[in-house]
């Protein structure tokens, strides 16, 4: 038997993008899993897919919980009737543009939800907790070529300052109780599908992020894809970032929990997940072009405010603790993006 078999684990924002890839990973390993999610910005069909594809078996495994972190009786309610190993906490807002318009929905979502968290987490004595956080911490990282774990942070706007501060606090909180382990995982640009094609990312309104903005051209749901940017100093003049795919990511979370369960020593320890490769923006439209066979409309346009010229992951702490390395590269995560657009058009919708 697995010596998973009887792990417990607790998702907050199961039901979302990362959530529900790295849920069918967990329950492959053989972990029980129970989600917790206000359905946000995620909706149940996600975990009704999760569900078929892991099958009738596995799928008892699996548990859906409507709450919100915010409201501290719906944690302690799941706490109250189950004992959690670990919690992987993926639930927050994570619009970068939004989050200046409408700050304090943010800070009260991801500060207090997770307070609120943590309290419960330590109330019910469980432990150990995978944190997803951000390259965004990074700020406008001044060092390259790459982003290096102990690099001094920043954060450059208030999505980006609710991570910093919750990397804070996760820090503060394993100084004064040095029983807590905690990993921070520093995603950096997560792309691509599960392979299956039934689940994938499925943003709200017009996307903010590259990748899901040329799937939506490409089944001609936005007319032409606008590039922000073409005077960096780069390769061909659009900005570069370390594209990873959703289901390294989900491999990313088995190996932190892994490092949880095994290692007394690893306190509050932030690693980077990242492929440490640079794709330029024009780059990847080639390459999502070459896997869709569909042309995508261009428009030039002025840098995005806020934007980075180039940001990509150092690889080697992650690599040598975790034991974990990205195996996809840029053709895969486009293949099955597209594989998710192409039979998924309006996302999880029937039709529009
Ligand atoms: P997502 O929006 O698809 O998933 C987040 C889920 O959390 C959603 O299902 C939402 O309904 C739920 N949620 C939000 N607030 C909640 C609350 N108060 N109570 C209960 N549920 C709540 O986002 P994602 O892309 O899967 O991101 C997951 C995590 O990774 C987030 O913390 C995000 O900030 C972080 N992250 C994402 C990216 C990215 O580009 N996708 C990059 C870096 C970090
Ligand atoms: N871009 C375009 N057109 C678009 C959207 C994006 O040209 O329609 C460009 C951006 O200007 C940028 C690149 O594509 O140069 C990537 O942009 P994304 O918005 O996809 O990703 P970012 O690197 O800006 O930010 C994302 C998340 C942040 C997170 C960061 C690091 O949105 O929350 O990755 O993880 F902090």
């Amino acid at each position: 038997m697995d010596s998973s078999m009887e792990q417990n684990i607790l998702v907050t924002g199961g039901a979302g993008f990362i959530g529900t890839h790295t849920v069918v990973k967990l329950l492959k390993e053989g972990f029980k899993v129970s989600i917790i999610d206000n359905l946000d910005n995620s909706v149940l069909e996600a975990v009704d897919r999760v569900r078929e594809l892991v099958g009738p078996n596995l799928s008892k495994k699996l548990e859906f919980n409507l709450g919100d972190l915010r409201n501290k009786e719906d944690i302690e309610k799941l706490f109250s009737k189950q004992r959690f190993d670990a919690v992987i906490h993926f639930a927050a807002l994570k619009g970068v543009g939004e989050s200046v318009g409408i700050p304090r929905r943010y800070y009260d979502n991801n500060l207090v939800g997770t307070i609120n968290l943590y309290e419960t987490m330590s109330k019910y004595n469980c432990k150990m907790m995978v944190f997803s956080s951000s390259a965004t911490v990074y700020g406008e990282p001044k060092k390259i070529p790459a982003c290096v774990e102990d690099f001094q942070l920043k954060a450059l706007n208030p999505y980006g300052r609710t991570k910093l501060f919750l990397e804070e606090i996760a820090r503060d909180i394993h100084r004064a109780e040095p029983e807590w382990r905690i990993v921070l995982l520093r995603y950096f640009n997560p792309v691509g599908a599960h392979e299956s094609g039934r689940i994938g990312e499925d943003p709200k309104g017009i996307p903010n992020n590259l990748m899901p903005y040329i799937q939506q051209v490409a089944v001609g749901r936005q007319p032409e894809l606008n590039v922000y940017g073409h005077d960096y100093p780069t390769k061909d003049g659009s900005a570069v970032r370390d594209y990873i795919h959703v289901m390294d990511l989900a491999d990313g979370h088995i190996a932190a929990l892994r490092k949880l369960f095994t290692d007394p020593k690893i306190g509050c320890t932030a690693y980077n997940l990242g492929t440490g490769r640079g794709t330029s923006v024009l780059e990847m439209v080639a390459a999502f072009e070459k896997a869709s066979g569909k042309k995508i409309p261009m428009k030039v346009c002025p840098r995005r405010p806020g934007d980075s010229t180039v940001v990509y992951a150092s690889t080697e702490k992650a690599e040598k603790e975790l034991g974990w390395k990205a195996k996809y590269g840029v053709d895969e995560m486009c293949r099955d993006q597209w594989n998710w657009t192409n039979n998924n058009p309006w996302g999880y919708q029937k039709k529009l």
